[in-house]
């Protein structure tokens, strides 16, 4: 394990995702956690600046409100993409089941998986964080809609796989709900008005869909992002939804 990793968090402005580098210093092997095609320059900028080589793309999951850079980030360096298996990105080139690592350099990331907002969500643990992708929010926590959605399995996620690790955890979540960059599972547990108290009835009663977007767009965004964000290979694939509901019988 690297003694300075390279951590940087890059909101993008027109959406609210948050994307993450990070790197192992000591060899240059580094990852980026849901990339946006439109923030890509400042990724290769960001790696250039710190002499890093992209070695894997890793998506929490099939984003719908903003469009991914994973294909033109594996297109440009040949770093493989990695999602969960039932995620529904069909050009992930490794597909992650609960408890897989992802190692980069002397690095690692551990795939849990955190199905509910989508099917196929996963939240990934590094040293002393975990990326929670739309999972969980600061404040808040992703929509459950179906049919990709399932509230009372995203309660399950949240309570048995993401408060369970330690209070100090820090929380770096995929999409900004505020002002804030980042959290912790001490304070989420505490202060999440989706959680704090909640039976999982209640969860599943007053779920809301937080991150809803116009119909037309999150479409797009699906199958657009099915191909990994490629817009040329973007075809329609058959709902997303087959999938979560075939999961989710
Ligand atoms: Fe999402």
């Amino acid at each position: 394990m690297g003694i300075h990793p390279v951590f940087r968090q890059f909101l993008h402005a027109d959406s609210g995702a948050f994307a993450y580098l990070l790197a192992d210093t000591v060899t240059g092997a580094a990852v980026l956690v849901d990339p946006v095609l439109g923030d890509v320059p400042l990724y290769h900028r960001a790696m250039r600046e710190n002499r890093l080589r992209l070695e894997r793309v890793v998506e929490t999951h099939l984003h719908d409100d903003h469009v991914s850079g994973a294909w033109v980030l594996h297109v440009g360096t040949g770093a493989p993409i990695a999602a969960g298996s039932r995620a529904g990105i069909e050009v992930a080139q490794h597909r992650l089941e609960d408890g897989e690592t992802l190692a980069f350099g002397g690095e690692s990331l551990q795939a849990i998986s955190t199905p509910g907002h989508t099917a196929g969500c996963m939240s990934f643990l590094w040293r002393d964080r975990v990326f929670t992708g739309d999972t969980m929010l600061i404040g808040g926590c992703g929509s459950a809609e179906p049919p990709q959605g399932h509230a009372g399995r995203l309660f399950d996620s949240l309570t048995r796989h993401l408060m369970t690790l330690p209070d100090e955890t820090l929380v770096c979540p995929g999409h900004a709900t505020g002002r804030r960059r980042v959290s912790c599972i001490g304070e989420e547990r505490l202060l999440n008005p989706c959680l704090a108290g909640k039976s999982r009835d209640e969860f599943i009663a007053g779920v809301r869909a937080a991150l809803r977007v116009a119909p037309v767009a999150r479409d797009i965004h699906l199958t657009v992002n099915a191909r990994g964000g490629d817009p040329e290979g973007a075809r329609p694939v058959g709902p997303p939804h087959e999938l979560a509901r075939a999961d989710y019988h």
